[in-house]
């Protein structure tokens, strides 16, 4: 059935819910006069019996006031979500205010719906309909779900290539995505530059106003690969440091900037208004509610973390470095609160899966073959007292199987994670799983021996691969599978995607069990010798100034 204002007007007794036009003073008259639906349409944070469903009117995405070319009124959109693809069954229909002051994002939070079940949604606003969306709720809260299809990803810099990786994670069709931060990176054009330079350049200055990091936001999500990841399926989003800016620390910015809290709470509000998330996390102030837990029914729990909002500076200016404040136990990577939260929920936890979708790498990575351990201080690695807490947490609460999702370092790895990294002997308690770039860092090239140098002095790095792509997994109560798909090339559009490796982690049996091994069979790509480490340590030196 088409919908339309009148419909809903005349229903608006029966099922259809009508939200009051919050703020509407001056109720939109005027007609949209070109399509406002260029930033696709998203979901997330699914539960047993609602999600989110999320888009943004910008007719002009690019415009430079953020606005995306909307007059600044309140616009009523219409939303509509029905259990087939082609809208015959629709099961709910009302409408929402987009405002100005959201910069015309929508988020629209159902509950009541059925659980485990896979729904269609999409916008009206005036004459335009949006495209469709798939999204699902989760399973009831005790059901034995069989299977989940999960995959993750992180760092997608629009201007190191083609968002090819989400087109074939898109075809994927998962159940659910999860993005691991650094959806969008803050630099000017011509700042942060792949050798042989950068095939797409950012709109804009670098981001520091509302206006830049909506205006950046909107150009991301002008991008058709990506708008086809957001349609198939509900995401669960935590931001990483690009979001707002390099390697910042809760209150700290990179470089002194009396500004920087100003910069923060735009981002964060940009931030909100482009992700669907749920009404806990509108920013209040500077600051925005971000970790929480998602339940797919028995067989997972997802604890997403923020580890930058309450995080202690890093030690020892930051980068690779021997420095005693990574061991002080009083600093933290999370804040008391959010520790607290998460080892409660270990505590708490029925699932047969506990995982943990985070930024920085988990594990330890020394990066000195010597006595002297050489570690990042902007990851866990910096913050062992956090570290340590939380891996006795699990281990003290009897979490039946911890695996920690990570992004940021721009390359695949897979772990084994240790009860006391300063014991050689300590048992496996963990397994980490970390998801390479979707084009952060350019092409990159395959690393023949699956594995990096550092491996041979931290022998729980068991995988590395240094092409870009994501990870898809397969979860059931006997295991989870995890494929790393890469692609050969980011910097041209239409690369085929292949799996690089699989591993499999068997239930109650923490670690790494290789099952596919599989170099890049593309006759272009040479192995790289040492590929370094690419990543945030890159982006560290690339964006010093003088
Ligand atoms: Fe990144």
């Amino acid at each position: 059935m088409p919908i339309s204002r009148r419909t809903l007007l005349t229903s608006a007794a029966g099922a259809v819910t009508v939200i009051p036009l919050a703020g509407a003073a001056t109720p939109y008259r005027g007609p949209l006069q070109t399509d406002p639906f260029t930033l696709g349409v998203a979901s997330g944070d699914p539960s047993p019996d609602g999600f989110v469903l999320w888009t943004r009117l910008a007719p002009s995405p690019l415009a430079e006031d953020g606005l995306g070319g909307m007059p600044y009124r309140t616009v009523p959109i219409v939303w509509e979500l029905a259990a087939d693809e082609r809208f015959r069954k629709v099961v709910r229909r009302g409408v929402t205010a987009a405002r100005p002051d959201r910069a015309h994002s929508v988020h629209v939070e159902l509950d009541g719906l059925a659980p485990g079940r896979e729904f269609f949604y999409r916008f009206r606003a005036e004459r335009w309909i949006s495209p469709v969306g798939r999204t699902r709720t989760a399973p009831a809260r005790w059901a034995r779900e069989a299977a989940l299809a999960m995959a993750f990803v992180s760092c997608s810099q629009f201007e190191h290539g083609y968002f090819t990786a989400y087109r074939r994670l898109a075809e994927d069709a998962p159940d659910l995505i999860l993005h691991l931060g650094d959806y969008q990176y803050e630099y000017a054009p011509d700042t942060y530059n792949i050798p042989g330079g950068n095939p797409r350049d950012h709109e804009g200055p670098e981001t520091v106003t509302l206006a830049n990091y909506r205006q950046r936001h909107a150009q991301y999500k002008t991008d058709p690969d990506l708008q086809a990841a957001h349609a198939v399926a509900p995401w669960a989003v935590v931001w990483d440091d690009h979001e707002t800016e390099n390697n910042w620390a809760d209150e700290v910015p990179e470089q002194p900037d009396p500004g920087f809290l100003a910069r923060r709470a735009a981002a964060f509000q940009a931030y909100y208004e482009n992700m669907p998330l749920r009404r806990t996390s509108v920013p209040k102030g500077i600051d925005m509610q971000l970790y929480r837990r998602l339940h797919w029914g028995r067989l997972a729990t997802f604890h997403m973390l923020d580890t930058r909002q309450y995080r202690d500076d890093q030690g020892c200016g930051d980068g690779y470095k021997d420095c005693p404040a990574a061991a002080d136990p009083a600093r933290t990577i999370t804040g008391a609160q959010q520790e607290a939260w998460l080892l409660d929920g270990f505590r708490r936890s029925t699932a047969r899966w506990d995982i943990l979708g985070q930024q920085v790498f988990f594990g330890q990575r020394d990066n000195n073959s010597g006595p002297q351990k050489v570690l990042s201080m902007d990851s866990w690695d910096g913050y062992q007292g956090s570290r340590a807490r939380i891996t006795r947490g699990w281990v003290d609460a009897g979490v039946r199987n911890a695996v920690v999702l990570t992004g940021d370092v721009h390359a695949h790895w897979a772990d084994e994670l240790k009860l006391d990294w300063n014991d050689p002997t300590s048992r496996t308690v963990g397994t980490e799983l970390v998801c390479s770039s979707i084009t952060s860092g350019g092409d990159g090239a395959d690393v023949a021996s699956g594995n990096h140098s550092w491996a041979a002095w931290n022998p729980h790095l068991r995988f590395y691969n240094n092409q870009r792509g994501y990870v898809r997994t397969r979860i059931t109560a006997e295991s989870l599978t995890a494929d790393f798909v890469v692609l050969p090339y980011v910097t041209r559009p239409g690369a085929a995607a292949h799996t690089r490796a699989t591993f499999v982690v068997e239930d109650r049996v923490p670690g790494l069990h290789r099952v596919a091994d599989t170099p890049t069979p593309s006759p272009e790509l040479r192995s790289a010798g040492e590929p370094g480490d690419l990543g945030a340590e890159t982006v560290r030196q690339e964006t010093e100034r003088p």
